[in-house]
């Protein structure tokens, strides 16, 4: 099974080595622009391989997508990365000609490769993807609501004081500082609903500091996150390549479901070998449900800014 990474900086080379160290995939090939770059560090990572024990085979190729052909999954990370103080949204101007391209790159050589959309502003780029390709919607998936997911369950995990791995919850809405909704009535610890273990305050904060998690990580580090965006790449392939089935907020295209369609937005998606095939309604209550009809507002009046590329 063969996986490609487009674009080799922090987020794309991180997801090539979670790929590659959890054996997820048979090959990964590192594609970027920039001369040289993908090749040292599928080297590097190369070299990882006898002290860490896997078998994968990491390609790193400047530019070359032929070296991509009959890819099983491609990521979709390429763009430039928000800076501290920006938004996401702010990246779209630039980030949508690059994925533009890179897509038609992608396709002409991987005709039946499902894709998954890192870049920012996700929700967009993943919408511009399926516009552009015209792929059956099921083969285009926007990374925003595993990463939003997890940075939720640590902040439960560090308000509840309990490990992280017993921690259960989701973010569904846009991938954005004010667009994504963490689900906090529906988070558990162990099956005990977190809403019965912390006072309202506390939960408060917790979806708050979700909200803004990306955020606060570029603040601290002077640009995007890349170890748990890779690690939800990761997590999100596994599933596609290894049929897991799993349940994971993605960012589809919408027809009717959540009430809402011709967006994608994050909601929560069966996972498996043909890309996202179900979406899961979690019986959104009224105030849930009017939230994320204000989310859905906000990325589709930021697809608005797509009109004139897609027309
Ligand atoms: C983040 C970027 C990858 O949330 O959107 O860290």
């Amino acid at each position: 099974m063969k996986v490609t990474i487009v674009g080799a900086g922090n987020v794309g080379a991180t997801c090539a080595d979670a790929i590659a160290t959890q054996r997820i995939a048979s090959e990964v090939v590192l594609l970027d622009i920039k001369e040289g770059f993908a090749e040292g560090k599928a080297l590097d990572m190369m070299q990882t391989a006898t002290t860490l024990g896997f078998n994968t085979k990491i390609v790193g190729t400047t530019n070359d997508y032929s070296k991509t052909a009959n890819s099983d999954v491609v990521v979709i990370t390429s763009g430039i990365p928000r800076k501290p103080g920006m938004t996401r949204e702010e990246l779209i101007g630039i980030n949508a000609g690059i994925v533009q391209s890179v897509a038609e790159n992608i396709l002409a050589h991987s005709p039946d490769a499902i894709i998954v959309v890192v870049s920012n502003p996700m929700d967009t780029m993943t919408y511009l993807t399926l516009k552009k390709t015209g792929l059956p919607k099921n083969r285009i998936i926007g990374m925003g609501g595993a990463l939003d997911s997890s940075r939720f369950k640590t902040y439960l995990s560090l308000a509840l004081d309990k490990p992280a791995n017993d921690i259960h919850g989701m973010v569904i809405g846009g991938h954005g500082d004010t667009t994504m909704i963490p689900l906090t009535r529906l988070a558990s610890y162990n099956g005990i609903p977190v809403s019965s273990l912390l006072e309202e305050d506390a939960l408060k904060q917790v979806a708050a500091d979700t909200m803004v998690g990306g955020a606060t990580l570029t603040k601290l580090l002077g640009t995007s996150a890349w170890y748990a965006p890779g690690a939800s790449v990761a997590y999100l392939v596994d599933s596609i390549l290894n049929d897991q089935k799993r349940i994971i907020p993605c960012s589809v295209y919408l027809e009717g479901e959540y009430r809402q369609e011709d967006i994608c937005i994050g909601v929560p998606c069966v996972i498996g070998r043909s890309g996202w095939e179900s979406i899961v309604d979690v019986n959104l209550n009224e105030e849930e449900q009017a939230t994320f009809e204000k989310s859905a507002t906000a990325v589709r009046n930021m697809n608005a800014a797509l009109d004139s590329i897609l027309s």
